[in-house]
Parts: C-alpha cells; structure tokens; sequence
C-alpha cells in the first residue's frame, strides 16, 4: 500500500448526520473483510454518539462481532469505571453485552503503574505484536481496518501533544506520556503515529463550535499532531458544519 500524504474532508450538517456516516463507515470496512477485522477506538466525547448508534437495534445486528476485534488509540491513567477511562467509555455505550470479552482489548491503564507509563505501553504493544503476528508492520498487510481519531482544542490527537519528542517514534508502537496538555491532566499512554498510520481507514470526528478554532489552524496546514496523522491507506475527517471554518472550501 503506498503511503498517502492526502486525507478527504466531507462535510455534514450536524452530529447526527455526523455519527450516522462514520456508522456506516465502520460497517463498510467490515464487510469489506471477510476474515478477522480490528478496529482502533478512540476516546474524548466526539464518538459517543457513534458507539450509542452502534448500538443501536439496527446497527449493532449488522456488526459482525465473534469476528471484530476493538482496541483503543490512547488511555489515561483513571480507574477502569471512571467514565474518563476510554475503553470504559466505549465499553459501557457499545461493547458490554455485545462483544465477546476476549475480543475486547483495553491499555491497561487500572493495572500499570502511572509513574512509569511506558511500562504500561510496552505490555500493549506487546498485545498488538501477538494480535498482529508479527514485530514490524507491513504496509501491504494493515494493523487495523479502521482507526477512529479526535483533535483536541490544541491539535493534539490520540495522546500526542504539539511538541511531545513521542510524536518522532518510528520504533515502538505504543509510549507512555508522562504528561497531558489538557484535561485530564493524568499520565496516558498512546499508540505512536506509524501504528496508528497502520490501517485502511483513519477516520476523524469533529463535530461544534468549538472545533472550529483548531480546525482552522489545522486547515491552515500548522504543524501539529492531529495534521500528522495519516493512514496508509485513507484518511477521511467527518466534520459537521458548525466546527467548519467558514472559509473552507
Ligand atoms: C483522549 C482522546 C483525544 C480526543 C481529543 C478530542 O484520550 O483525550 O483520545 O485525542 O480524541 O481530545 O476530544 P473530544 O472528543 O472530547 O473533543
């Protein structure tokens, strides 16, 4: 697969409109593999109406689940029931009750020690390694099928941060972050950018108002994480009018 500098912005009129077209995304790219399929979650408040719609009598029958695989792009360091924790997120709104618990694969953030958050992601990146079968990705066989992502107010995206030396890792695929920019200011732990570029889709959520600030700048083509975030094969932002900068186009 060839590397693919290009991500596709399409435009809806509202969150609904907006988790309504990355439900269908996702189903998309499961049927589109036949064999095992692994999505990469993402956390913050933009997806919860996607994972609620997934849910959903009508979506949730169509999700292949023995067959589909969820991991998660970052975690914090909070309790697995605090409803900042990410996968607790997308656990209690999706997967509980619908997933099989083998399929579900959390950073274990609950466990690991937050003064030394890189140990934490070297057990996830060792869980991904044995998932995937292999130490180095191969652009011709993606890690993941779908890769979810959010932009913070700051550009960051997953738990990379503007300026964060985690942002240059070409060699592990999961670091610990000592430090957030925003809120929660609690250690996370993030999958680094050519794992999340391992994948046959990225798709962005950006929905209000108060998106549209950073989504300018991002536009404008600065140099911050979420404008680095590319998947090898594509990349495609959903973003709903009010988080639309009013000269895009
Ligand atoms: C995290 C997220 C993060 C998120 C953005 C957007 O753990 O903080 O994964 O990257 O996607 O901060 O967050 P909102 O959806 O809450 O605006």
């Amino acid at each position: 697969m060839a590397a693919n500098d290009n991500r596709r912005v399409i435009a809806v009129a509202d969150p609904a409109a907006l988790a309504a077209a990355a439900a269908e995304r996702v189903l998309a790219r499961m049927a589109a593999n036949n064999g095992r399929v692994a999505i990469c979650l993402t956390g913050g408040s933009s997806p919860k109406q996607l994972y609620q719609l997934l849910a959903s009598d009508t979506y949730r029958s169509r999700i292949p689940w023995q067959r589909v695989h969820w991991f998660i792009g970052d975690e914090r360091f909070v309790p697995a029931d605090d409803p900042l924790n990410n996968m607790g997120m997308a656990r209690k709104t999706l997967l509980d009750g619908c997933a099989p618990a083998a399929n579900i694969h959390p950073i274990p953030t609950a466990t690991a020690d937050p003064a030394d958050p890189d140990r934490g992601a070297a057990l996830y990146e060792q869980e991904l390694r044995s998932f995937y079968g292999a130490d180095t990705l191969d652009p011709a066989r993606p890690l993941f099928d779908l890769v979810l992502m959010g932009a913070g107010p700051d550009g960051h995206t997953a738990s990379l941060f503007p300026g964060d030396p985690a942002l240059d890792e070409t060699a592990r695929w999961v670091v610990g972050v000592p430090k957030a920019n925003v809120e929660p200011f609690v250690p996370r732990i993030t999958l680094t950018l050519p794992t999340l570029a391992s994948c046959r889709e990225m798709l962005f959520e950006l929905a209000g108002g108060a998106k549209r600030a950073i989504l300018t700048r991002l536009f404008a083509g600065e140099n911050l994480p979420a404008n680095r975030a590319r998947s090898a094969g594509e990349t495609i932002w959903l973003v709903d009018r009010d988080a639309l900068p009013e000269d895009f186009g």
